[in-house]
């Protein structure tokens, strides 16, 4: 397994902290961590959770998950018990103890824990919102403080980026969420800096975008008819996967650069070719997979008349699902909240939307 991991991997192992926790200890910690949504897409990887191209996203604020860790000493761990929203969750918990598993030789203290671990997501379960990012990264959040009580001294800088290290060890996109407003996973010529093995922060972005506002149309709440992970696989086979990386790392460069400036219509016209761009890649896939619905390409229709009709730079862009998200500056709001009460929410299961907005990154609880 090693063998998968990179440099990084033996330096977490290398320095990590191999104090036994103490008969006795016991302890907490409580993490909110947010959701991103990816301008520029990441979709294609290689190795153990290596992106195929780097990929941009806002961090949200209001899409959340909660995760709070009480621990105790117990010299058979670790052993996980995981609530979900309440309720005991044997699948997840499992699911949890494995990725612990695989962190434990960089972090060996677990193997000495006891954890009641309890989540709760902000956005309603079975909303078609992908919760991995920000469930993952509220994890490894917590991970890394309790790695912090028991006298690891890591700087800001350090915990951050080890915190996003592991996130994409969970979940891929997760890596993105550990940071303030924007955040770029995956390396590129245009932001010394950036790695394949972590996400940093994607500074001197203009104060337009600071409190971007997000607007998340739920056309359908049903589950994702592919897996990312299969999704991700499909690449492999398809025809446009090297055209597709080379537009990506040319739009990751643009986009930098119209974030950087403030160019409305340079982020508008990068936002929706990536979005068509990665249920293009669905579309040519061997199995193919259509993942928008009527309503989807109705409300890109009604959302480019309404950019036409009125000069406002809103913009729409999409996960690998049919649910759409309103990119718009945070002046706008009145006038798209209109256009949206009058035009979108009928194309939305049962009316349901999601008001969000650029954010602020993970928040300790207690
Ligand atoms: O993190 P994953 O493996 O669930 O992949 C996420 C892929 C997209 O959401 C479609 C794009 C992205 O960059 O977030």
């Amino acid at each position: 397994m090693d063998n998968q991991y990179s440099g990084l991997w033996q330096h977490y192992v290398q320095t990590a902290n191999h104090k036994i926790p103490e008969a006795g200890l016991m302890g907490q910690t409580a993490w909110r961590s947010p959701s991103n949504i990816a301008i520029v897409k990441y979709w294609g990887k290689h190795g153990n959770q290596l992106p195929n191209n780097p990929s941009l996203s806002f961090t949200l604020q209001n899409a959340h998950t909660d995760t709070s860790i009480s621990y105790t000493w117990s010299p058979t761990g670790p052993e996980v018990h995981f609530r979900f929203e309440g309720s005991e969750n044997k699948a997840f918990a499992e699911k949890i103890e494995k990725l612990l598993m695989q962190f434990l030789p960089a972090f060996p203290f677990l193997g000495q824990l006891k954890m009641h671990i309890e989540s709760r997501n902000s956005f309603p379960h079975s909303s078609g919102i992908a919760s991995s990012a920000s469930s993952m990264s509220a994890l490894v959040m917590c991970l890394i403080d309790i790695e912090q009580q028991l006298g690891a001294m890591l700087t800001d800088d350090e915990r951050l980026r080890k915190a996003s290290y592991f996130s994409r060890l969970a979940s891929g996109s997760a890596a993105r969420s550990v940071f303030p407003i924007a955040a770029l996973w995956g390396h590129t010529p245009f932001h010394s800096g950036s790695h394949d093995e972590y996400a940093v922060v994607a500074d001197d972005i203009h104060p337009v975008f600071r409190n971007y506002r997000d607007t998340i149309l739920i056309i359908s709440a049903g589950t994702k008819a592919v897996s990312s992970r299969a999704g991700h696989a499909l690449m492999e086979g398809n025809p446009f996967a090297e055209v597709r990386y080379h537009q990506a790392s040319k739009n990751t460069g643009e986009l930098l650069h119209a974030l950087h400036s403030g160019d409305l219509e340079a982020f508008v016209r990068i936002t929706e070719a990536e979005a068509l761009q990665l249920h293009a890649l669905m579309m040519t896939s061997e199995p193919s997979f259509i993942l928008m619905q009527p309503n989807t390409l109705e409300a890109i229709a009604r959302i480019r008349n309404f950019r036409n009709d009125t000069g406002i730079p809103l913009s729409f862009t999409l996960d690998a699902g049919p649910n759409v998200h309103l990119l718009y500056p945070d002046e706008h709001h009145p006038a798209v909240n209109d256009f949206v009460q009058q035009q979108l929410k009928s194309l939305c299961q049962d009316g349901r939307l999601i008001e969000d907005r650029v954010g602020q990154g993970p928040q300790k609880m207690i």
